[in-house]
């Protein structure tokens, strides 16, 4: 591979803001300084842009099947093209384990998928349905030999998903002496099926209802408990998608008191609010995502969290289904369920995060540019066993670079993005801050808007320890 050089550019990481060149040899930073000189290198005019690391984005779901045929609209190929084209250039998905099978085989399955497909590099949450006493013993190879070290559990969706406390505790207790951590969906699963049950019951059955049967309450209830539970297996614990005021509060009490408690949450809480349920007929059926969007005041929250390290990681939770039946079929479309809870959950997201959250965090002043590399960059390579490799620019780490214009203005569209998905959260959305180009593993995959990289060019990325952030 060919040298890279990077002239004249800001050079922004977590902690560092200064202009200067980088310089590319073989895949990897060679070199950080002013007026750099390689006769034989590719150059780059970063003049009056930003060079950020790639980002990091730790919970995405590509190519997801959600049972009953159902499955997420955006391919591996199509999601990572998606999210290169958005300044992402790692994603962590997940490898579900059905109930009896082998985590390790979940595993294999979806690294031969990603394999020939991905654009942008990758790893694997294990996410466990089924914990067993076979499957407890496969973890500690998989942290240690596989680079899995996080593994997700559901307090949510009894019957299909969930696992009860004592698995909770269990797979905690296992991974966590061998550096794995514990991803919780944290609400509270067999309440809200009460609740969903009598709506149906009373013939309740437009999209609103998803967000009235989820309530903020029974989001806190189960990240105050699952915090209980970490603290009590002494391992550190990672809320996903964290979207209630009554959660963030769970979470804060615990960082207070020295509890390794660290949490996520994502662009669509940080900018829209429940009243998108109001949209008129299947409308809100864009918006039926788990958590549902909240109250304006949880907004607020949110962003107070991400500023005073409440809040450590701002990711996705990309999990595509096209509105219309049409454009991918009726079983990757929102139109699979015609009653709220049958909606499929999830929504569209990979390319947006870094323009959203430097316009509406940087540009707004609630966050500053290095806080905003930290959340998008820095802090998921950390957490998830990929820093110093990913995450930051350093000599020796990945030449993973994202050049950004600080004063571009564009609006984010479907009609516009690289998805598959057919639309947009933040359809029409005016932002300033725009990708440019971006380079992974020192080449070029995005340029002014047009496509150089390949399907197939990511790397599976095995990761070490989890949550050692502190
Ligand atoms: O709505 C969402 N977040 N779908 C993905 C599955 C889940 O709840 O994590
Ligand atoms: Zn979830």
């Amino acid at each position: 591979m060919g040298r890279v050089l990077i002239k004249g550019g800001r050079i922004v990481t977590a902690v560092d803001d200064y202009v200067g060149d980088l310089l590319f040899d073989h895949g990897r930073i060679e070199a950080i300084g002013r007026e750099l000189e390689a006769g034989d290198a590719e150059v780059h005019d970063a003049g009056g842009l930003l060079i950020l690391p790639g980002g990091v984005d730790v919970h995405v779901h590509m190519e997801t099947p959600m049972g009953n045929g159902i499955e997420t609209c955006d391919s591996f190929e199509s999601g990572t093209r998606s999210a290169a084209f958005g300044g992402t250039t790692t994603i962590v998905d997940f490898a579900q384990q059905a109930r009896g099978e082998s985590p390790k085989a979940a595993l294999d399955r979806r690294l031969a998928a990603a394999e020939t497909q991905c654009s942008v590099d990758y790893g694997f949450h294990s996410i466990l349905t089924d914990v067993n006493a076979a499957a407890l013993a496969e973890l500690p190879d998989l942290v240690n030999h596989e680079g899995v070290s996080s593994f997700k559990l559901y307090m949510a969706y009894p019957d299909v998903l969930m696992v009860d406390d004592a698995a909770i505790y269990r797979t905690m207790r296992r991974v966590g002496d061998h550096g794995g951590m514990v991803n919780l969906h944290a609400e509270n699963g067999v309440v809200i099926q009460a609740l969903v049950d009598e709506a149906l019951a009373a013939g309740n059955t437009s999209p609103k209802y998803h967000q009235l049967t989820r309530p903020q309450l029974m989001e806190g209830e189960a990240t105050h408990r699952v915090i209980r539970i970490a603290e009590l297996a002494e391992v550190p614990v990672y809320i996903v998608h964290l979207s209630a005021i009554e959660a963030l509060e769970a979470v804060v009490e615990a960082r207070d008191r020295g509890i390794h408690a660290f949490a996520e949450t994502c662009p669509h809480y940080l900018f829209l609010d429940k009243s998108e349920y109001e949209r008129p007929g299947f409308e809100a059926a864009k918006f039926v995502m788990t958590p549902p969007l909240r109250d304006r005041e949880c907004q607020d929250a949110l962003w107070r969290g991400l500023r005073f390290d409440d809040l450590q990681i701002v990711s996705t939770d990309h999990c595509p289904f096209c509105f219309n039946e049409k454009s991918h079929g009726l079983l990757k479309s929102k139109r699979a369920g015609k009653d709220f809870s049958k909606i499929p959950n999830g929504a569209p997201g990979v390319e947006f995060r870094l323009m959203l959250l430097y316009d509406g965090g940087v540009n707004e002043g609630r966050i500053n540019l290095n806080r905003f590399v930290q959340l998008t960059a820095t802090a998921p390579a950390k957490m998830f066993g990929l820093f110093p490799r990913k995450g930051t620019i350093a000599v020796g780490s990945d030449a993973d670079i994202v050049l950004f214009d600080p004063n571009q203005r564009h609006t984010l569209s479907a009609t516009t993005h690289h998805s598959n998905v057919d639309y947009s959260l933040f359809e029409g959305r005016v932002v300033q801050g725009k990708v440019r180009k971006v380079f992974l593993r020192g080449e070029l995959i995005v340029e002014e808007g047009a496509w150089k990289g390949r399907a197939g060019m990511g790397r599976y990325q095995r990761r070490s320890a989890s949550g050692r952030i502190i």
